[in-house]
C-alpha cells in the first residue's frame, strides 16, 4: 500500500480545553467550514470527555469523526476517575489516543500500559492512534530510534498481525509538543518511515518471516504531531510518510484548524508532493 491509499488523517487534541458550549461551537463551526469542501481527508476531533455528547451530536452526519483523548483498558470496575472503553463505544466515539506524552510524563502512562490500551481499543472496535516519541535529552543523547523502536514495539506486543490494519500511529517529539518548535519535515519523515520498519521487523520476527507479515507496516498511517501549523503543515504533509498530523494548539479554532485540512486534502489528492519542498 502506498502512501497514495493509505488513509490521510488530521486529528485536533483539544487537550484540557474548552466547555461543553465552546465545544459545540467549534464542532459545529469545523463541519460547517468542511460542508464547503469534497474530498477530504479523515478529519478527527478530540474534545475532553465532558464535551464528548455535544461534540458527537454537532458531527453527526458530517465528514468529522470523534476521538477520546485517553481510556482506561479495564471493561468496568472500582477505578475512581476512569472512563471504560464501552462508555467510548456507547457514545459511538470512534477514536481514542493512546500514550500521549502528556499521558506518560504526568499520569504514569507507562509502555505497558499503552499496550493494555491499545489491545483495549482493538477489542472494542475503538481506533487507537498510539503516540510514541523521545524526549529532548534522549534526542540529544542519539537515543531517538532506540526509544521510537522499544515504545513501537512494546505497544505491540500480544496483538496479532490479523488486528493491526485499524491501529494509527502518531509521532510526536516531545520537545516539539506545544513548543512552537517543529521537528524538520526530512527528520519527521525519517522517524515515520522507522515506526514502519520497526512495525514490519517486530511482526516479521515474531512470525518467523511469514509472508504475510512482510508490509504489515505500510499498511498503517503514521501521523506526525508537534507543533503542526498552517505555516509549516504542507512540508511536513508532503513528505512519503507522514500520513497526517495529530495538531494541539492550532486545532481550537476553526480559523487555525481549517488550512491544516485542507493541506491534507491535498495530500490525498496526491497534489502537495509537486507543490510543496
Ligand atoms: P501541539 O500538540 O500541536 O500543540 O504541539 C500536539 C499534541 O500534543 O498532540
Amino acid at each position: 500500500m502506498s502512501k497514495q491509499t493509505r488513509k490521510t488523517i488530521i486529528a485536533g487534541n483539544w487537550k484540557m480545553n474548552k466547555t461543553r458550549k465552546a465545544a459545540q461551537e467549534l464542532a459545529e463551526a469545523i463541519v460547517a467550514a468542511c460542508a464547503k469542501h469534497n474530498d477530504l481527508p479523515e478529519i478527527v476531533v478530540c474534545p475532553p470527555f465532558t464535551a464528548l455528547p455535544e461534540v458527537l451530536a454537532a458531527v453527526k452526519g458530517s465528514a468529522v469523526s470523534t476521538g477520546a483523548q485517553n481510556m482506561d483498558y479495564h471493561p468496568s470496575g472500582a477505578f475512581t476517575g476512569e472512563i471504560a472503553p464501552p462508555m467510548l463505544t456507547d457514545l459511538a466515539v470512534k477514536y481514542v489516543i493512546i500514550g500521549h506524552s502528556e499521558r506518560r510524563q504526568f499520569f504514569g502512562e507507562t509502555n505497558a500500559s499503552v499496550n493494555l490500551k491499545l489491545k483495549a481499543a482493538l477489542e472494542h472496535k475503538l481506533v487507537p492512534i498510539v503516540c510514541v516519541g523521545e524526549t529532548l535529552d534522549e534526542r540529544e543523547s542519539d537515543l531517538t530510534d532506540n526509544v521510537i523502536c522499544h515504545q513501537v514495539a512494546a505497544a505491540l506486543a500480544d496483538v496479532a498481525i490479523e488486528s493491526v490494519d485499524p491501529i494509527v500511529f502518531a509521532y510526536e517529539p516531545v520537545w516539539a509538543i506545544g513548543t512552537g518548535k517543529t521537528c524538520e519535515a526530512t527528520e519527521a519523515n525519517r522517524v515515520c518511515h522507522l515506526i514502519r520498519s520497526t512495525i514490519d521487523g517486530y511482526y516479521q520476527s515474531s512470525q518467523k518471516g511469514a509472508p504475510a507479515a512482510e508490509m504489515v507496516g505500510n499498511l498503517i498511517p503514521v501521523l506526525y504531531g508537534g507543533s503542526v501549523k498552517a505555516s509549516n503543515v504542507d512540508e511536513i504533509l508532503s513528505k512519503e510518510d507522514v500520513d497526517g498530523a495529530l495538531v494541539g494548539g492550532a486545532s481550537l479554532t476553526v480559523e487555525d484548524f481549517l488550512p491544516l485540512i485542507l493541506s491534507a486534502q491535498k495530500r490525498k489528492q496526491g497534489s502537495l508532493s509537486k507543490g510543496a519542498v
